[in-house]
């Protein structure tokens, strides 16, 4: 039994301010919900602010990046004991944004992962291929590329501790998500890849998130997939509305 995660990012949006506004409104509407998990990763400035607000609260906190090393002269950078010690439990890593825009790899993605587990952070690490990749067949070869190289050499109890993302990079604010079918099938490639990398045992407890576009009207159909065990909500999260319809509809569907 996986149980379904729900992670909202919100990216570079909403000041400290706004950030408590939603948290507070979040709250309002989900706190009593424990049948999935929920998670939200606020701008780095936001996190202290936020878990404050989430003390009470089943609702995770998480950072949307961090650096691999633990202190030191990287201008800009957030370590993971820093992220530890505010009280965020998740750490976003890998997403196709700092993969595009910020020069992320596979192994960059590798490191971050090794220096948040070392601080008992759950990596939620974030794959997918772009539109012309998919549209020349190559969507399975990438996301065997980036699994590979993004999970090279963790041990599988390390394995156990995290949570990956299928985000196909055609989908993520564009409006259109990949259909159900579309979305299990990648998934299902991933958890057999997981299969050969690691165990079947371990393939079948790792959840794995779909991101792209999710919103309340297209969730239910997504989560009820058989590999599809939660979303990484970009857009639809900035909105307590919005949100809580998503994880109010993930509430309905049993795995
Ligand atoms: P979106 O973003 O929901 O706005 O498409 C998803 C993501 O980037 O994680």
């Amino acid at each position: 039994m996986r149980k379904i995660i729900i992670a909202g990012n919100w990216k570079m949006n909403k000041t400290a301010l706004e950030a408590i506004e939603l948290i507070t409104a979040l709250k309002r509407e989900v706190n009593d919900i424990d049948k999935v998990d929920v998670v939200v990763c606020p701008t780095a400035i936001a996190l202290a602010d936020v878990e404050d607000l989430l003390q009470d609260s089943h609702i995770g906190l998480g950072a949307q990046n961090l650096h691999w090393e633990d202190s030191g002269a990287f201008t800009g950078e957030i370590s993971a004991s820093m992220i530890k010690s505010i009280g965020a439990r998740y750490v976003i890593i890998g997403h196709s944004e700092r993969r595009q825009f910020f020069g992320e790899t596979n192994e960059t993605v590798n490191k971050k992962i090794k220096a948040a587990l070392k601080e008992d952070l759950k990596p939620i690490v974030c794959v997918g291929e772009v539109l012309e990749e998919r549209e020349a067949g190559k969507t399975f070869d990438v996301i065997k590329e980036q699994c590979e190289g993004s999970l090279a050499n963790l041990t599988n109890e390390e394995m156990g501790k995290i949570i990956l993302a299928y985000e196909p990079v055609w989908a993520i604010g564009t409006g259109k998500t990949a259909s159900p079918d579309q979305a299990q099938e990648v998934h299902q490639y991933i958890r057999e890849l997981l299969t050969k990398l690691f165990s079947e045992e371990l393939a079948q407890s790792v959840r794995i998130q779909y991101g792209g576009s999710v919103k309340q009207e297209n969730t239910a159909d997504l989560m009820s997939q058989p590999d599809i065990d939660g979303a990484l909500v970009g857009g639809a999260s900035l909105e307590s509305d919005s949100f809580a319809g998503i994880i109010k509809a993930s509430c309905t569907i049993s795995k």
